[in-house]
């Protein structure tokens, strides 16, 4: 069984001073932990997304440290280079250490129109140059009342994924892509499905990539009020890989817990 994935999601938050004390709180934590036989966050495999302007600087301290911590861009266009003012290129992403970038957040969908083409050309193109995806898709609460919640989100994945999801050659890595089911009522709210829905949902994810995958399987993840107290319910379900944490990881104390909590239940 793969390692527990635990995804923290700054957002609009943290510039370089902020991000430098979290990263030696991780350390240190990790540094406590050294005399036991197998590090909690050595064990687990943890993802940051920082802003892009704390990106270089996360990036050559998690160089210099022993913290096993990959990195994650929050966006990107799917152009190669060029006249696309305000817009980073996958290939920057790289150069700078990132192995993920997330792409179809609900914010980015909501705030700024991101639409489901576009979902799949930033898919293609980071694909492209190497990087994996954490593709995000969740339902609102209007479609969740509608009935609407698996209609939506098949219509998500089979347009992110495309031709993929048609049959149509499976990606070589794709057991390292990550799919990341946030309801869109969750986030930053305190409310949450019940875990048992969330299983239900990803079981339904699965069967659907099962059709289109030949094999291979991306992790599927659960985003939304994510936090210290409720991790272990979440984590409980065989079908949920890990979590992808917004709030509650801009707090280092926070994530070791969710990652320490999370990882226990998926040990025993
Ligand atoms: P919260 O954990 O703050 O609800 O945010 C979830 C999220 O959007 C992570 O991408």
């Amino acid at each position: 069984m793969s390692p527990p994935c635990f995804v923290a999601n700054w957002k609009m938050n943290k510039g370089i001073a902020e991000a430098e004390s979290y990263l030696y709180a991780l350390e240190k934590h990790t540094a406590q932990q050294m005399d036991t036989p197998l590090s909690k966050i050595d064990f687990a495999e943890t993802i940051l997304a920082p802003p892009f302007t704390a990106l270089s600087f996360v990036s050559e301290f998690l160089k210099q440290s022993s913290l096993r911590v990959d990195l994650a861009g929050q966006n990107v266009h799917y152009g190669g280079e060029g006249a696309f003012t305000g817009e980073i290129a996958p290939s920057m992403l790289r150069e700078v250490g990132c192995r993920y970038v997330i792409i179809g957040h609900s914010e980015r969908r909501q705030i700024f129109g991101e639409t489901d083409p576009e979902i799949h050309e930033k898919l293609d193109a980071i694909v492209k140059c190497d990087l994996r995806p954490i593709l995000c898709i969740g339902e609102t609460l209007q479609e969740r009342k509608d009935g609407k919640t698996w209609a939506v989100l098949e219509r998500q994945l089979s347009e992110a994924f495309g031709e993929i999801l048609q049959g149509h050659g499976t990606p070589e890595n794709i057991s390292e892509w990550i799919i990341a089911y946030e309801p869109v009522w969750a986030i930053g709210t305190g409310q949450t499905p019940t875990p048992g829905d969330v299983a239900s949902v990803h079981r339904k994810v699965r069967e659907c990539l099962c059709q289109g995958l030949k094999k291979g399987r991306p992790r599927i993840l659960y985003g939304g009020s994510v936090n210290e107290t409720n991790i272990e319910t979440f984590m409980k379900e065989k079908q949920i890989d890990g979590v992808l944490v917004g709030g509650a990881s801009l707090s280092a104390d926070k994530l070791i817990k969710i990652i320490e909590r999370g990882t226990a239940v998926k040990r025993a």
